[in-house]
């Protein structure tokens, strides 16, 4: 099979759980300290080899294109300035990956998002990475699918475990064991009842998936909420050949949510060497030092992962 050179990001939603603020702003945009969300995931994406990235946009989503573009004179004022060190990280933005924009005119759901993409990723595997989704980790999340999707030669949903009570708020995985953290999807079941839910793997905003999604993509009737789900188009690619899923490790924050952005603001903040002690402190002041060493080995339950 083709290598993996391009990545999907839809990044066309409303974003209704943070308004007022996405009201005429991308939450794509939104800062963790001083780097909006996106450009964790790009990097994310180049770190694991991804030459190219797709994204599909939609109204009111400008400022992701002014983001990953030229300033020249932007740039022309910290040259003037002898602000060099800001300026050589303009210019590493702007050359991170090669960038193609596609718009979603209508925001009819994730799977016709990615079916948007597919006049640019053709007849090739491809890679899809929610914008609003930061993965956190020695690895990048992007690669570990990748390098599953390689040996396998098959669709491979990213996944994490998730506490019970939350399974309602993804799409979680009923599936067939094959390695420790590996399934072969059985099915593919969108925000189940607590009861119902077939297990506690979720699927989160990574994938690696082939292009004869887009087939079915293209007669995929409306799922839950009225939007053509991706989930849904995923499950009947399961039924004409093997779909793997596979646990990514690293912490998620999920920054489209409220408590996910403050939960990755904190985290990301406390591990940055000009930001970390201060704010440690800080934070101590209000909370005092033994609530900032959170018990981070409950199985199945990640501190960070909110929706
Ligand atoms: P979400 O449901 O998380 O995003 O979709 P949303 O619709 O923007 O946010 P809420 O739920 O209203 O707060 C998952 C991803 O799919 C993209 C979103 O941008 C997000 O990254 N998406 C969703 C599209 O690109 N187009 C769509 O029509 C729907």
């Amino acid at each position: 099979m083709k290598k993996v050179r391009k990545a999907v990001f839809p990044l066309a939603g409303h974003g209704t759980r943070f308004l007022p603020m996405t009201k005429a702003s991308p939450k794509e945009m939104l800062p963790i300290i001083d780097k909006p969300v996106v450009q964790y995931v790009v990097e994310e994406a180049v770190e694991s080899g991804i030459q190219q990235i797709v994204m599909v946009t939609g109204r009111g989503k400008r400022a992701i294109e002014d983001h990953f573009d030229i300033s020249y004179e932007l740039e022309d004022v910290l040259r003037k300035k002898n602000k060099l060190a800001l300026l050589s990280e303009l210019q590493r933005i702007s050359s991170l990956s090669e960038i193609t924009y596609i718009r979603q005119k209508e925001a009819l759901g994730l799977g016709h998002a990615v079916l948007c993409s597919e006049m640019v990723v053709g007849s090739e595997p491809f890679a899809v990475a929610l914008g609003d989704e930061i993965l956190y980790g020695p690895r990048s999340g992007l690669a570990q699918l990748l390098e599953a999707f390689n040996q396998l030669q098959a669709p491979v949903i990213g996944l994490q475990r998730v506490p019970r009570s939350e399974v309602s708020h993804y799409g979680i995985v009923d599936g067939t064991p094959v390695r420790d953290g590996l399934f072969r999807v059985e099915r593919l079941v969108e925000k189940p009842d607590v009861p119902d839910a077939p297990s506690d793997y979720a699927i989160i905003g990574r994938y690696v998936l082939t292009p004869d999604l887009f087939d079915i993509l293209k007669t995929q009737k409306p799922g839950v909420g009225g939007e053509i789900q991706l989930t849904d188009a995923l499950n009947t690619l399961a039924r004409h050949r093997p779909v793997y899923a596979m646990e990514i490790q690293g912490d998620r924050f999920d920054t489209g949510d409220k408590m996910g952005f403050l939960k990755a603001t904190v985290h990301f903040a406390l591990n940055r060497e000009d930001l970390g002690e201060e704010f440690r402190h800080f934070l101590e002041g209000i909370l005092g030092p033994h609530q900032l060493n959170p018990d981070k080995d409950t199985p199945g339950e990640s501190v960070y992962a909110t929706r």
